[in-house]
């Protein structure tokens, strides 16, 4: 253990209310790609041509091709260490919220309680109408695209129908922003994970929490746009680190009980 993970684990072990913020990086070893790291998306594909209102109104059979292809990307993916450790760290008696960016749903796969856990940019796993409130499986319409409806329109109201994601230019979903605001502003400890950090608003949070007397703690692959805030830096693989920081070990599960497989 290094002495930035033994000094992380001591202020994780301390704190009386977390908030963890992770990003695509916790899930970069169950193969979900990131988006602006090595090999990241924002590579190869250019955001405003897929994520964003205006391509999805210019050219909606390419953006529901993308949400096939990423839809496609997480079917097979499993949650990796990061993901259980965390799911042990809120299980484990200190009041924990977990913000994520992703859209895998792979925290609440882990075992996390779902109320913990706030999707602020939604799930690639369901659609949504902009006009109305339908939400179904996006496997539903999926189908109707792949049997020809190129432009898939609300079965209830008419209404536009897209992934229950948060592209680019888009709001994030009501109430989100101020149960993030309100977790940050109550914690005692902001622990980022696998996170560049550099997307508001929801990076703000870290800021935030800080000025409300917080202590940062960063774990990543590589430096962050927040480093200068940290008091302590974790850098290193995710699935290997992030455990030992929250004081779980892949030798149990995520009740801490001693795993039997
Ligand atoms: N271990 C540790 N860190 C890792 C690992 C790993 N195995 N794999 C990747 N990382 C790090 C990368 O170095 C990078 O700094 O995770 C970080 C991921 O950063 P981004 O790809 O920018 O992802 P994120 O911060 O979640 O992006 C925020 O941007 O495009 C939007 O909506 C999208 O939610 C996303 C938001």
């Amino acid at each position: 253990m290094t002495t930035e993970m033994a000094r992380a684990r001591r202020l994780v072990a301390e704190a009386d209310r977390i908030v963890v913020l992770t990003g695509a990086g916790i899930s970069a070893e169950s193969g979900v790609p990131t988006f602006r790291g090595a090999g990241g998306l924002w590579k190869s594909h250019r955001p405003e041509e897929l994520a964003t209102p205006e391509a999805f109104a210019r050219d909606p059979q390419t953006v529901w091709e993308w949400y096939a292809w990423r839809r496609g990307l997480i079917a097979d993916c499993d949650p990796n260490h990061g993901h259980l450790a965390l799911a042990r760290l809120a299980l484990g008696g200190t009041p924990t919220t977990i913000v994520t960016q992703n859209v895998d749903g792979l925290h609440v796969m882990a075992g996390t309680d779902p109320a913990l856990v706030v999707e602020v940019h939604g799930t690639t796993r369901r659609a949504m109408c902009l006009s109305c409130d339908w939400r179904d499986d996006i496997e539903v319409v999926l189908a109707r695209v792949r049997a020809g409806d190129e432009d898939p329109h609300c079965v209830d109201c008419g209404g536009l129908l897209k992934s229950a994601t948060v592209s680019f230019g888009q709001n994030l979903f009501p109430g989100d922003m101020e149960r993030i605001e309100q977790a940050a502003i109550a914690c005692d400890l902001v622990l980022a994970v696998g996170s560049s950090l550099q997307v508001y608003p929801v990076a703000a949070m870290v800021p935030l929490a800080a000025r409300h007397g917080a202590r940062v703690v960063i774990v990543n692959g590589e430096p962050t746009a927040m480093d200068d805030l940290a008091d302590v830096l974790v850098m290193g693989s995710i699935s290997e680190v992030l455990g030992t920081v929250v004081g779980w070990s892949a030798g149990r599960n995520v009740r801490g009980d001693a795993s039997v497989d």
